[in-house]
């Protein structure tokens, strides 16, 4: 996996501090949820939310210094994020993430769903203790999205019928959701205009489902080693994601091997090849690319400044892993 870190630039020496914060904010009173715990955030990650919340921190703060709960928001950001990658790899039965052995691998099934409680209550604790009611309501209502989007998956695997709009339905839920509320609730510590604060949410939002398209595009194009996960496990899981949307659309003998959910000897690779002889996607990078605009744009009420130029550099940066 290639690490975005020259994009971060401006928040390099923040992400430091986190990455240390965030070993100690672990509650170490269960030792082996503690282990769970540890053991995920020693793996590390993108951690493009956190560097998001953190850039749009400096962005609107910028004569002074971002204050202690703008890092403290950019943990929970992080936690929540990790609490809720433990809970999709158990759903998913992934045995892979980061490169190494999932939680649920390693640890079992038990522990892992409690690591995941444990880590979400975590980060609810922490929340409170912003003492910003607006901050806590935006990040509660992550923690529900994030259920109610792993539900609608769940509940549509092997779904024809689906819609794109259902799709980006989902994804708002499971992913831009967490980066669209940080990005305001960052905003909002930094005492901005609750337009200013909208327009970041909106930011978050568009680069959100962006980050998600682009997730769906490389489970087809890429490799389970570059991407330290399983590729090519959403079809087969039934998870119908946007090249295979589009796809439908246009290969009618997709939907048979769908409906019998790939049964028959050959059916999987046979679907598989149907969707890269599509147009599917091709349409699902536009759709992605269309959203990675629609964000940049939203960040028209920021003052130039270096913050402000890494947050644009990476919703590019995400449509680049593409290539
Ligand atoms: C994975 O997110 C889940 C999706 C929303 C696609 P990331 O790709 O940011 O995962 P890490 O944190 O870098 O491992
Ligand atoms: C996003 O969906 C996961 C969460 C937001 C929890 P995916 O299921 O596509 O994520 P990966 O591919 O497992 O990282
Ligand atoms: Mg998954
Ligand atoms: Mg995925």
């Amino acid at each position: 996996m290639t690490p975005a870190t020259s994009l971060f630039t401006p928040v390099e020496a923040d992400l430091r501090i986190l990455a240390d914060n965030l070993k100690q904010l672990v509650e170490n009173r269960h030792p082996k949820l503690f282990a769970a715990a540890e053991y995920l955030f020693g793996t590390g990650g993108k951690r493009i939310r956190p560097a998001i919340v953190l850039l749009i921190s400096r962005a609107t703060m910028l004569e002074q210094d971002i204050t202690p709960r703008h890092r403290r928001l950019a943990e929970i950001t992080e936690m929540i994020h990790t609490a809720s990658l433990v809970h999709d790899d158990v759903v998913d039965e992934s045995d892979m993430r980061r490169g190494v052995p999932t939680v649920h691998s390693l640890f079992g099934n038990r522990i892992a769903i409690l690591a995941g409680d444990f880590l979400f209550a975590q980060s609810s604790w922490y929340l409170a203790n912003l003492d910003n009611l607006e901050v806590v309501k935006l990040l509660s209502e992550v923690i529900m999205d994030l259920a109610t989007g792993e539900i609608q998956q769940g509940m549509n695997r092997f779904h024809i019928n689906v819609s794109i709009e259902d799709y980006l339905e989902k994804s708002y839920y499971k992913t831009a959701s967490l980066i669209a509320n940080s990005s305001k609730a960052a905003a909002l510590l930094s005492e901005v205009s609750q337009e200013t604060a909208d327009h970041l949410y909106n930011y978050g939002r568009h680069f959100g489902i962006a980050f998600q398209i682009v997730d769906d595009i490389l489970d087809f194009t890429s490799t389970t080693d570059t991407l330290g996960k399983p590729a090519g496990s959403d079809l087969k899981s039934g998870n119908l994601t946007a090249p295979v949307l589009f796809a439908l659309e246009e290969k009618p003998y997709l939907e048979a091997l769908i409906e019998r959910q790939f049964a028959q000897q050959g059916d999987l690779e046979q679907a598989l090849a149907l969707v890269q002889d599509s147009q599917g996607i091709q349409r699902a990078r536009e759709l992605a690319a269309y959203h990675t605009k629609l964000a940049s744009e939203h960040l028209c009420d920021l003052s130039p400044s270096e913050s402000h130029q890494a947050l644009i550099n990476i919703a590019n940066y995400t449509l680049g892993r593409l290539y």
